[in-house]
């Protein structure tokens, strides 16, 4: 099996980048990240990055004219690289097709909630205030839509009775963590097939 190539792209405090870094790590994910991208120059997942020895860029919105530009020097970014996948961990920027035709079915995502429910910021909040019972996250493919891509793993995360927002997303980080990076597990082993909406997981 060949190990993916793995462009991570994040916009904060990169705990998920350390989970696809640490899984690679220990043998549980066959990955290298080739390249850590992000919109923030004060993104911690750059500082992450740094310290795993892995080569960073900082590439700011403000300096291209549109998202499809911006998304074109990603790309150029990124094949530099070498990288064969995306990961977007923590990515709260919308990517264009010019992303996705680069990484056509190798863009992944992660968010905090049972997505179709609650996409865009703010997931676990809008949960929690929505009142429900069972939050959660996705592991998806992404397509130019917001979170709308083929689901490929969930994990539920009960709501507390002495829940707030914050420590309900806490615990749905921690899940976070697993079904990420073994999404991704699951596409270096070759064992993901989409049919329209749905991702079929071989045994
Ligand atoms: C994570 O909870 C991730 O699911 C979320 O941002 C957080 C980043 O944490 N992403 C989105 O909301 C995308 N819609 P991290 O920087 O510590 O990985």
């Amino acid at each position: 099996m060949q190990k993916l190539k793995i462009g991570v792209l994040a916009s904060g405090s990169g705990s998920n980048l350390q989970a696809i870094i640490d899984a690679a790590a220990a043998g549980t994910l066959p990955a290298e990240v080739v390249m850590v991208l992000s919109d923030k120059p004060d993104a911690y997942a750059l500082a992450r990055a740094d310290a795993a020895g892995i080569m960073t860029a900082v590439v700011e919105p403000k300096e291209y004219a549109s998202r499809e530009e911006y998304d074109a020097k990603l790309v150029k970014l990124l094949q530099l690289a070498g990288a064969d996948t995306v990961a977007l961990a923590g990515y709260l920027r919308i990517v264009t097709p010019v992303l996705l035709e680069a990484f056509p079915q190798r863009v992944l995502n992660i968010h905090p909630a049972l997505l179709p429910a609650f996409p865009g910021l703010h997931a676990q909040r809008q949960a929690f205030e929505h009142g429900v019972k069972v939050a959660g996250c996705t592991a998806h493919f992404v397509d130019s839509g917001l979170d709308s891509g083929p689901i490929i793993l969930q994990a539920p995360v009960p709501v507390l009775e002495d829940d707030d927002a914050d420590s309900l997303a806490a615990r749905i980080l921690e899940q976070e963590h697993i079904i990420f990076p073994l999404a991704l597990r699951l596409l270096a082993e070759g064992k993901l097939s989409v049919e329209g909406r749905r991702v079929y997981i071989a045994d």
